[in-house]
């Protein structure tokens, strides 16, 4: 079966589209640096899949390194990329750093892709690119504002970046753009791990709520919402995974139409910040410690999305709702403290 090259694969939507592409019959390799995440993930797939995998510690930035990567796989089928910093109010702080690490990642990899002739490319983009939509649901061809944060900018220039590339048509691409991905994997070996203090709302909540954080900051019950708080669409990591692997049979059964296309990859439900909030209190019977706080810069109001196209032409059905995303994210965390508490007896 075709192998697939997998950077950032210890991160969170990397792990979870291993174990999925596994699943599926495909050979993967992964490249990613750890600096955003750790080996366990790699200890999660291969329990989940039996299979080992092959992670190859390094930064995309070092071209030379990354590829001697290719040179010692030939005949990678596809590429999917992950590895980026990907957190919108810390992007604000340090643009610098995400122009840096999210472009240049991407160009030396594009580079060595070109060189090693890999025929297929899946970009890991974002609903960040659409900045505040005039209106909601947003759908493919909703135009871009511009970008609320230096990492909605980094994948906006991504984005062009790749159609570019493709444009020759030289192989073909697909600009997947998540939503909110939230959850853990349904064995609890594989979760979000954040390393330091999370930044996104779900791992703030199971943290506050299993003590790891003192409290929470809900930013902001002022906007013009049903509540006062933003809404997103939350979708679950495992139903993004299997959407990676649809992407790539798409490409490999050349059923895409132009060099490179585009889809949404939400639930289509707009959820409030509070909303999420009493369904995850619903779900684990815990009471959450959480204060009302200022916006948040680099915020958007209100974003959901029309994922028709990726239901129609990929083939994409989603199994989990926010329950579940709740559910399964509660779980990881209890599991992760069990294992933290292991450890300390050891
Ligand atoms: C969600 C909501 C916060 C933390 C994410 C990813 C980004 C991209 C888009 C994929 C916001 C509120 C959060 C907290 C809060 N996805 N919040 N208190 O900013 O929508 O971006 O989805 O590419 O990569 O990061 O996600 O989880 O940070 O925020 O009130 O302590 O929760 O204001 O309304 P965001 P988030």
């Amino acid at each position: 079966m075709a192998t697939i090259l997998v950077t950032g694969g210890c991160g969170y939507i990397g792990s979870h589209t291993l174990v999925d592409l596994i699943e599926n019959g495909f050979d993967v390799i992964s490249i990613d640096d750890l600096s955003r995440s750790s080996a366990y993930a790699i200890t999660g797939i291969e329990k989940i899949t039996g299979k080992r995998i092959k992670n190859y510690q390094v930064d995309l930035k070092n071209f030379d390194e990354t590829l001697a990567v290719f040179q010692e796989n030939v005949g990678i089928a596809g590429i999917i990329h992950f590895a980026a910093y990907k957190a919108v109010g810390e992007s604000v702080e340090e643009p610098l750093s995400y122009y840096e690490n999210n472009i240049f990642s991407l160009i030396n990899l594009l580079k060595c892709a070109e060189e090693f002739e890999v025929p297929h490319f899946v970009f890991s983009s974002s609903c960040t690119v659409y900045g505040s939509p005039a209106e909601v649901p947003v759908t493919e061809d909703t135009v871009w504002q511009t970008a609320e944060s230096p990492y909605g900018a980094t994948k906006q220039m991504g984005e062009t970046i790749v159609r570019d590339v493709y444009r020759g048509g030289r192989g073909s691409a697909i600009l997947l753009r998540y939503f909110n991905p939230a959850g853990a994997h349904p064995t609890t070996l594989l979760g979000e791990s954040p390393l330091g203090k999370p930044l996104n709302l779900v791992p703030v909540i199971t943290q506050t709520a299993i003590g790891k954080l003192p409290g929470m900051k809900v930013y902001g019950d002022d906007y013009p919402t049903r509540d006062g708080s933003c809404i997103r669409d939350y979708i679950h990591v495992c139903d993004i995974a299997h959407a990676h692997t649809l992407a790539l049979l798409y490409l490999l059964e050349e059923r895409n139409t132009e060099s490179t296309e585009v889809f949404n990859l939400g639930t289509g439900n707009g959820i409030t910040v509070l909303e999420a909030i009493r369904m995850f209190e619903e779900v684990s019977g815990e009471k959450l410690n959480y204060a009302i706080g200022p916006r948040r810069p680099g915020d958007v109001m209100a974003i959901y999305a029309n994922n028709e196209k990726a239901v129609q032409q990929l083939g994409w059905k989603i199994q989990y709702d926010l329950r579940e995303m709740m559910r399964t994210a509660w779980n990881w965390e209890l599991k992760v403290k069990e294992a933290e508490e292991r450890a300390r007896k050891n």
